[in-house]
């Protein structure tokens, strides 16, 4: 049994949470879902990132408070995570007072380890604003890629972070003139200084993907450059430093230390005081971060770095499972186009649940993946639907019509029968290594393929066929076969339909939910002969995206 800390990155909010944002918090529940699934022990932590320029930028637009557009964000977002069944131990957000003391007493720490030092620098200022411009206050071009619109702290097109001053062109985003240069003091991490320590660290995180490993590694050989820890906004957290008053510590540098202050929020919740150290300072507990490509480097280099530097020994990341970006209908998602999917627009369209299945169906893992209302139709409906749902509610309807809601004896098992234990046997192997190196997405895949072994076993083998010939002990060893294969998808379609899993579960008539039952059972013939069920009904129903597209 493991000890895992399931982190997703936190959302950045804005009025209309998207499919993009939501893929990673979906992902930390499913992955979370299944580590329980499999006996181990699991915190799971998010939140909502409110601080920074984009609501501070809006709020000041449309006249209310950050606090104010913060809360309305936050709450939309936590009821959002309620209707997708995404249960995460603790969602909170990085105005949580806990989250607050947690970077106020990290960054002191820092500090007095050395790791922190101040010094003037200019920055751009707007003159007719009377403000200094921090990252997204200031647009302009990206000095690497030539990309315009880049924002001030990082550009979209190429990826790289930036500081406002690199922008070729800058305009304030307030009032579209072009700033000044001005001179302020501020406070850096000194990270170059763990140049060695995190290019080791990297070096020997095998198990990073592809993509966050080299991205890594480019960045190390590119050098280590000091990082800003302060800001010049009011909402923020302030910053702790002496003479740093009226500064906010740089919102990336506190809501990425919210993985920490919100496991240390939950056992205080659940007035657990030992939670915080027995999960973030136990040499063996292991942490994977669900994230989009665009955050590797502060996951896999600057959090990292933070750890390091604090000298607490907390566990350093085991994993990220980054994924690529998500397209719609062929075209990267842009809020101001208005092209994507919203999530207030998905749960007309279908069963929240269903998105759940979707989304991990189209995850972006390899590659940049595509996502289109043609094809969401045609998962939900024909692969969902038709293949895994069909399996389930046939299979369960035999149990009931012809065998009195009683599993069957099977008798003697003749070789068709026996290869598809076989599949099943192996299909749940394959499950588990998917799930265990994070390939979410083939997992799905691996219970739709079971599915469809097994329909295609009851289609040939046609049980009701038999007892209309009275060759009943056929009969029975089909859908006794077909029982044990419904057992095992219900435990494998838990992390992704939670809910459908567990009306399988009661169905089949078993105690509890797949979790407290154990996964142990899956890949066998779990179910005995004799075992009663319930009377089944349909899982699924078709979705129709009419005129949405
Ligand atoms: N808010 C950032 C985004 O949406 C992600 C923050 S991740 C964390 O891109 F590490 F800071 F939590
Ligand atoms: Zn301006």
């Amino acid at each position: 049994m493991a000890k895992w800390i399931v982190c997703a990155a936190w959302p950045y909010l804005d009025g209309r949470p998207h499919l993009g944002t939501f893929m990673q918090l979906l992902s930390a529940d499913v992955y979370a879902r299944y580590l329980r699934l499999m006996g181990d022990e699991v915190v799971s932590v998010s939140g909502s990132d409110v601080h920074g320029t984009p609501i501070e930028v809006e709020a000041l637009k449309s006249k209310t408070t950050p606090r104010d557009l913060a809360e309305k964000y936050h709450r939309q977002m936590v009821d959002f995570l309620n209707r997708f069944l995404v249960e995460l131990d603790n969602y909170t957000q990085t105005e949580s007072p806990v989250h607050v003391k947690f970077v106020q007493d990290f960054y002191t720490r820092l500090y007095e380890n050395g790791f922190v030092y101040s010094k003037k620098i200019w920055q751009l200022y707007c003159e007719r604003d009377r403000m200094f411009l921090p990252d997204r206050f200031v647009e302009g071009t990206c000095p690497y890629c030539g990309k315009e619109g880049a924002r001030g702290d990082q550009c979209d097109n190429c990826g790289r972070l930036l500081e406002p001053l690199d922008l070729v062109s800058p305009k304030c985003v307030i009032c579209g003139l072009p700033p000044v240069t001005k001179e302020s003091e501020h406070w850096f991490f000194d990270l170059p200084r763990l140049s060695e320590r995190l290019k080791r660290y990297i070096q020997d995180s095998v198990e990073f993907p592809e993509n966050a490993r080299n991205f890594s590694l480019t960045w190390l050989k590119e050098g280590l450059k000091p990082r800003t820890l302060t800001r010049d906004n009011r909402w923020g957290i302030p910053a702790p430093f002496p003479g740093s008053e009226g500064k906010t510590i740089y919102v990336w540098m506190e809501a990425v230390l919210g993985y920490l202050s919100a496991v240390k929020e939950l056992g205080q919740k659940r007035n657990d005081d030992g939670l915080f150290e027995r999960f973030w300072k136990d040499a063996s507990t292991k942490s994977v971060y669900f994230i989009g490509k665009d955050n590797i480097p502060f996951h896999t280099i600057i959090l990292p770095g933070l750890l390091m530097a604090s000298e607490e020994k907390y566990v350093l990341p085991t994993q990220v499972s980054s994924t690529e970006f998500i397209l719609f209908e062929g075209k990267k998602f842009s809020k101001s186009k208005g092209i994507g999917v919203w999530l207030e627009d998905a749960v007309k369209v279908g069963e929240p649940e269903y998105w759940r299945f979707a989304l991990m169906y189209f995850r972006p893992e390899s590659r940049d993946s595509n996502f289109s209302w043609v094809e969401f139709e045609r998962a939900v409906n024909s692969e969902m639907n038709d293949v895994l749902g069909n399996f389930i509610h046939r299979v369960l309807t035999f149990v009931k019509r012809f065998f009195e809601l009683t599993v069957p004896d099977p008798g003697e098992l003749d070789d068709d029968s026996k290869a598809l234990l076989r599949v099943l046997a192996e299909s749940w192997q394959r499950y588990t290594s998917d799930m265990n190196s994070f390939a979410i997405k083939d997992a799905v895949r691996d219970a739709l393929d079971l599915a469809r072994r097994g329909n295609e076993y009851v289609s040939s083998r046609e049980p009701w066929e038999k007892i209309r010939k009275n060759d009943v002990a056929s009969a029975a060893q089909t859908v006794y076969v077909g029982v044990q294969l419904v057992h095992t998808l219900s435990l494998m379609i838990y992390p992704f339909l939670p809910r459908s899993s567990l009306k399988v579960w009661e169905t089949l008539g078993l105690n509890g939910d797949p979790v407290s039952g154990g996964a142990g059972g899956g890949g066998t013939a779990a179910i005995r002969p004799g075992h009663k069920i319930l009377p089944p009904s349909p899982l699924f129903t078709k979705v129709k995206v009419g005129g949405t597209g």
